[in-house]
């Protein structure tokens, strides 16, 4: 189980707040500068079909004046294929993506799209670009995503936030079973684990106890806090429930 647990913070949705008046305020890559400077190991972004929070400029921006990694969230399109390879982020998350979601509402199904999927992984690895994929704990889509010659998955951890949050102590707890097999079995076939959508303070220990996951990417909870407490305050403090959880697993483990 590796010590260290990467934070990347998902600046999208101070984008969000700039476009709800247009204009430059606030600007994300001036938040993505605070957010490195609090402690976050990158900084992800989304950049949606529709452009509703992240712009293109942003991610040309974003990648010039960040000196750390950048991970573009973006669907399996030939647009976003060419706007990865044109700027070459550190990593590229593909991800399901629909017009009228609010946001990114479950895991791609790489085990039925795997063909399609496999000429995308294929052009973002020759251009040495991380690829990781967005995937539901589900045994099967830890398999495909092996299959299709990624290196990464970045489980969504979605559905066990919005159990907690229902106070839905089973549905949770199953949940949270799923992560751990999955997180297992796609360490085992080589895969690096990341784990991300919906986590708060209330959720982020018990996926920093998840011993195969090495990141975690936080958004829309952090800039939301950042209201109350300041953005550099919440992520503070997010760090430190992440370090403490890891530290009391690596603990346990020792004991
Ligand atoms: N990881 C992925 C793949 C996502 O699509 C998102 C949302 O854009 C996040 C992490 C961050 O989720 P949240 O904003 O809910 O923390």
């Amino acid at each position: 189980m590796p010590e260290y647990l990467r934070l990347g913070v998902n600046i999208d949705h101070v984008a969000t707040i700039r476009n709800a008046r247009g204009g430059r305020h606030p600007d994300p890559v001036r938040a993505a500068r605070l957010a490195v400077a609090a402690g976050a190991d990158g900084i992800t972004a989304h950049l949606r079909e529709d452009r509703r929070h992240i712009s293109d400029e942003d991610i040309v921006r974003l990648t010039r004046d960040i000196d750390v990694p950048l991970n573009l969230e973006c669907a399996p399109t030939p647009e976003m294929l060419d706007i990865a390879l044109r700027h070459r982020p550190h990593a590229v998350c593909l991800v399901p993506e629909k017009r009228e979601e609010k946001t990114t509402e479950g895991g791609l199904d790489v085990a039925a799209q795997g063909n399609q999927l496999s000429p995308f992984v294929r052009q973002l690895n020759e251009a040495g670009i991380r690829v990781s994929l967005f995937i539901n704990p589900d045994l099967r889509q830890v398999e495909a995503a092996k299959q299709v010659g990624a290196a990464v998955i970045e489980l969504h951890a979605g559905s066990y936030c919005e159990a907690v949050i229902a106070g839905d102590h089973a549905a949770a707890a199953a949940e949270l079973a799923l992560h751990y097999d999955a997180a297992l079995a796609a360490a085992g076939c080589g895969l690096e684990v990341h784990a991300g959508h919906g986590i708060s303070f209330d959720t982020v220990a018990e996926f920093a106890a998840v011993p195969q996951v090495v990141e975690l990417n936080i958004g829309h909870f952090l800039i939301g806090e950042a209201i109350f407490s300041g953005l550099d305050s919440a992520i503070r403090r997010m760090r430190g429930l992440m370090d403490q959880a890891r530290a009391e697993r690596l603990g346990a483990r020792g004991a």
